[in-house]
């Protein structure tokens, strides 16, 4: 007749020693019957299964209908008793010395591979589980690396919200309602906005110039800080553009900020991000909030700006020997009535540059869609 767990009626000291020595005889009893890899499996599922093993149905019988001042002692049991039987079914396993051992493996390492790996035919000259190391987006990485020109220059960070009001990224950047320059952005609007006045209507903000203005609604000059975020566009997705996309864009307000500040720190930001013999120009240009504005150009940095490279034109600066790569200006006036700064005492500059056009001109990456695609022969390549 095999063992059965019994349910307990009484819950004394001596009731419960008698339970559980009626236990332990029979786990000795049935470990001795164990000849066989498979004997013992079965009589492992016997005791430890959880579904019904020996083991749960203790627990069940025993602990769980345990009176409540009980409870604490019998669990004390329960979990000697458990340790036993685990022990004991371990103990009992036959051996399992027909695995083959590789030559020049002792005595004292076999036991510990057999402990291991059971009856497992094991093969250790097979290589180990390679664990890839990941690697940080190109994106990320170009966008930390160009925060950190600017931290060195003394700018700390701000962040911004991606959904914006048409307030933050248009009317309080000088682009009035109905003006031209807002066609530049191809904005995707939230939907169902209509019955809201048009400075708060909601939209995917098409660049990070908002959070200059949000950076100087709570601070006072001097002001010097790098907004780098990701912008949204209703752009179709092509090998130049993406509807997504990031940009890192900076503002320096003091007094006495000229032009001449602005030159040399996108100068130096540009010598330290691509090396120093790079060269840079400033270009006439046009943006609503900085008057006057320009568009940086770098001298090509594949063809050194020669125009020309192995014998023919160079085609990433289109033989023109330069490359435009971003927006600047100094802050225009109208943007201060805004946030409260007064034009005469303050004057300053803004830039704003794309971090995926930069990270293509780094390295040398032909297709924007690259970086969204998520494919990691291309993502490892940055680790
Ligand atoms: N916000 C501009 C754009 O996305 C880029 C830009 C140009 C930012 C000039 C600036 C700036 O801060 O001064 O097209």
């Amino acid at each position: 007749m095999p063992y059965t767990v019994s349910k307990l009626t009484d819950y004394s000291e001596e009731a419960l020693d008698k339970a559980a020595d009626n236990l332990l005889a029979a786990l000795e009893q049935e470990s001795q019957a164990v000849k066989s890899e498979s004997d013992w499996k079965a009589f492992r599922d016997r005791w430890m299964a959880r579904k019904n093993g020996v083991l749960t149905q203790v627990n069940e019988l025993w602990l769980k209908a345990a009176p409540k001042d009980g409870k604490r002692d019998v669990g004390q049991r329960v979990n000697a008793l458990k340790a036993t039987v685990e022990e004991n079914v371990q103990k009992s396993r036959p051996s399992v010395s027909a695995t083959a051992m590789p030559r020049g493996v002792s005595a004292k390492a076999e036991v510990g591979v057999v402990k291991a790996y059971g009856e497992r035919p094991i093969d250790i000259t097979l290589p180990g589980n390679r664990r890839p190391l990941g690697a940080e987006h190109p994106i990320i990485k170009t966008m930390n690396e160009m925060v950190s020109v600017f931290r060195n220059l003394g700018y700390s960070i701000e962040e911004g919200p991606e959904i914006e009001t048409d307030y933050y990224n248009f009317e309080s950047l000088n682009f009035p309602p109905n003006h031209p320059a807002r066609d530049t952005q191809d904005t995707l609007f939230i939907a169902d906005q209509e019955s809201k006045p048009l400075r708060d209507r909601l939209l995917l903000r098409t660049h990070t110039s908002p959070v200059q203005i949000r950076t100087m609604e709570k601070m006072k000059p001097p002001v010097r800080v790098v907004c780098p975020g990701k912008v949204h566009r209703n752009d179709a997705p092509d090998a130049t553009h993406s509807p997504i996309f990031h940009q890192i864009e900076g503002l320096a307000v003091d007094t006495n900020i000229t032009f001449c500040d602005l030159k040399g720190t996108l100068d130096h930001a540009m010598k330290a991000f691509f090396g120093s013999s790079v060269k840079t120009r400033f270009y006439p240009s046009f943006f609503p909030f900085t008057e006057p504005s320009a568009d940086v150009q770098i001298s090509c940095i594949f063809c050194g700006g020669k125009g020309y490279r192995d014998g023919g034109r160079c085609p990433q600066c289109k033989a023109s020997g330069w490359i435009e790569l971003l927006g600047c200006g100094m802050v225009d006036p109208n943007v201060y009535g805004f946030v409260d700064y007064d034009p005469k005492k303050f004057s300053g500059f803004a830039f704003g540059m794309g971090v995926e056009r930069i990270a293509i001109l780094k390295y040398g990456v032909d297709d924007i869609q690259l970086f969204f695609q998520g494919d990691v022969r291309f993502l490892e390549q940055f680790g």
